[in-house]
């Protein structure tokens, strides 16, 4: 499915041991002055002040941005591999751990790989690693089918994918191979609930988790701030012959018809392409951020007030620390997700399980705060896991979703009794740890 470029080139000892002991950025210079005569012209190394420089290190949230001594931009699997001392690999730049995909040593920026190259034969795209599910959705459109990936703008090919899988343990992936379905677009957008009609959506809410199992209905139900909901509605496609090949003007009844009942502030609710609906939601606002999951096992009405709740606590209480964006996402995908794919992947460790992946999202402004918005995603998850525990859900040994964990995660409680096994690969794929001069969450 992907095309590994393994690193195996020498530590970075030895290429810092040519460098003459001289001031800080010469030294720093010279390394990438190195690495720009080792690639080939395919390839770019750019250094600070210039305009791709930024690009390079450009991440979503501004607190996942680190200043690299250079970018280099590798045009081909081969230049991916040049590069020999501390680095980072950005793809779509939507971590939301600094260290990541970022760093003080040398970014490695996927951005020039980018093709999407459809087969209609197989029914495979191979797409380019420095994509944003965005221009993939696009590229796609043209031929009337699409993949699945992400759902909101500017999250990147590469992490999102590689999430499921060893992040940045193995190699650096410059391509995927993933299926595509027949595509003409989605019905759905957004609609935006007032405080006042919480009551009414979080009954709409619990009622769609519990009830709807078409596999292509779903919804994403924010709660922002205490004071208002949005809600992502979504429909593939769901026309009379149950088929993708036309793109759904409505959605039949029963599916959506308690969430469209509720009073909205504002709705634009509608059938359209799937670039269309992904854009809802802005690629940067260029705020600090953080991730941090609950796995949560069923969205009950108690539960749900719990959340909103909490949003509501934490917005306030956050407010005169610069908060941007208090939000939990609710995902309820069908509990049966994890067991259309009959292979072993690192993440989820267990399949028989649907544990959902709720999503505490914070942004902020100054890094002044940046501990107490941590300390508060802590404290809030913990409130809510409690409330699901009372509740009687199961979800102690619980996997993290892992494009949603903090760094300090142990790894244990993302790939449970996977780890040893992935131990293990890694000493058979990258016996000497070049992966390791590179960031993250490490095996
Ligand atoms: C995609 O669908 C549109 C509208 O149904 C059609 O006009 C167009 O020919 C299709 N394109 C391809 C490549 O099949
Ligand atoms: C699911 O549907 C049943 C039957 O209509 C209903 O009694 C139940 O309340 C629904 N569940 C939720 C959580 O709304
Ligand atoms: C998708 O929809 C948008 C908004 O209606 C439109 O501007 C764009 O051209 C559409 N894209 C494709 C590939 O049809
Ligand atoms: C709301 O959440 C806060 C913070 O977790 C908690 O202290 C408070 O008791 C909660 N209020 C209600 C009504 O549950």
């Amino acid at each position: 499915m992907t095309i590994f470029a393994l690193l195996t080139a020498l530590l970075p000892l030895a290429l810092q041991s040519l460098i003459p002991a001289s001031s800080h950025q010469r030294q720093q210079d010279a390394v990438c002055l190195q690495i720009q005569e080792d690639i080939s012209p395919a390839s770019t190394v750019y250094f600070p002040g210039d305009d791709r420089y930024t690009a390079g290190i450009m991440h979503w949230a501004s607190s996942s941005s680190e200043n690299s001594i250079c970018v280099v931009e590798p045009g081909s699997s081969e230049d991916v591999a040049a590069v020999r001392t501390s680095f980072a690999v950005k793809g779509g730049g939507h971590a939301s751990n600094v260290g990541f995909s970022s760093t003080t040593g040398v970014q490695i920026a996927m951005s020039r790989i980018s093709d999407v190259k459809y087969d209609a034969h197989s029914q495979t795209a191979e797409i380019g690693a420095g994509l944003k599910w965005d221009d993939v959705y696009a590229a796609l459109e043209a031929h009337n089918v699409s993949v699945v990936g992400g759902r909101v703008s500017g999250v990147g090919v590469a992490g999102f994918t590689l999430g499921e899988g060893g992040f940045n343990n193995f190699g650096i992936v410059t391509k995927f191979t993933l299926k595509t379905f027949p595509s003409k677009g989605v019905w759905g957008g957004f609609q935006y609930v007032a405080g006042t009609d919480l009551a009414q959506n979080a009954a709409a809410v619990a009622d769609f988790c519990a009830n709807v199992t078409d596999p292509k209905a779903n919804i994403i139900s924010n709660y922002g701030k205490g004071y208002m909901i949005y809600l992502h509605l979504c429909l593939l496609a769901c026309d009379d012959t149950n088929s993708f090949l036309r793109r759904p003007k409505s959605p039949p009844p029963g599916i959506f018809d308690n969430l469209l009942a509720v009073p909205t502030l504002f709705s634009d609710v509608s059938s359209r392409n799937m670039t269309s609906f992904v854009k809802l939601v802005p690629d940067s606002i260029g705020l600090r951020g953080a991730f941090h999951t609950v796995p949560i096992l069923k969205f009950t009405p108690s539960l749900l007030d719990v959340i909103a709740n909490e949003s509501a606590f934490w917005g306030t209480k956050l407010a005169p620390k610069g908060a941007g964006l208090i939000t939990y996402a609710i995902e309820p995908f069908q509990p049966d997700i994890y067991e259309h794919n009959p292979d072993k992947t690192a993440y989820p460790p267990v399949r028989d399980v649907g544990y959902l992946p709720l999503n505490l999202y914070f942004a902020w402004v100054s890094a002044e705060f940046d501990e107490d918005f941590h300390a508060a995603m802590i404290a809030s998850g913990e409130v809510i896991r409690q409330a699901a525990i009372a509740e009687g859900q199961d979800i102690t040994n619980g996997p993290l979703y892992p494009n949603y964990a903090f760094p300090e995660t142990p790894l244990s409680e993302i790939y449970g009794e996977n780890v040893a096994e992935l131990r293990r690969i890694k000493q058979i794929v990258d016996p000497k740890d070049i992966m390791g001069l590179a960031g993250g969450s490490k095996f």
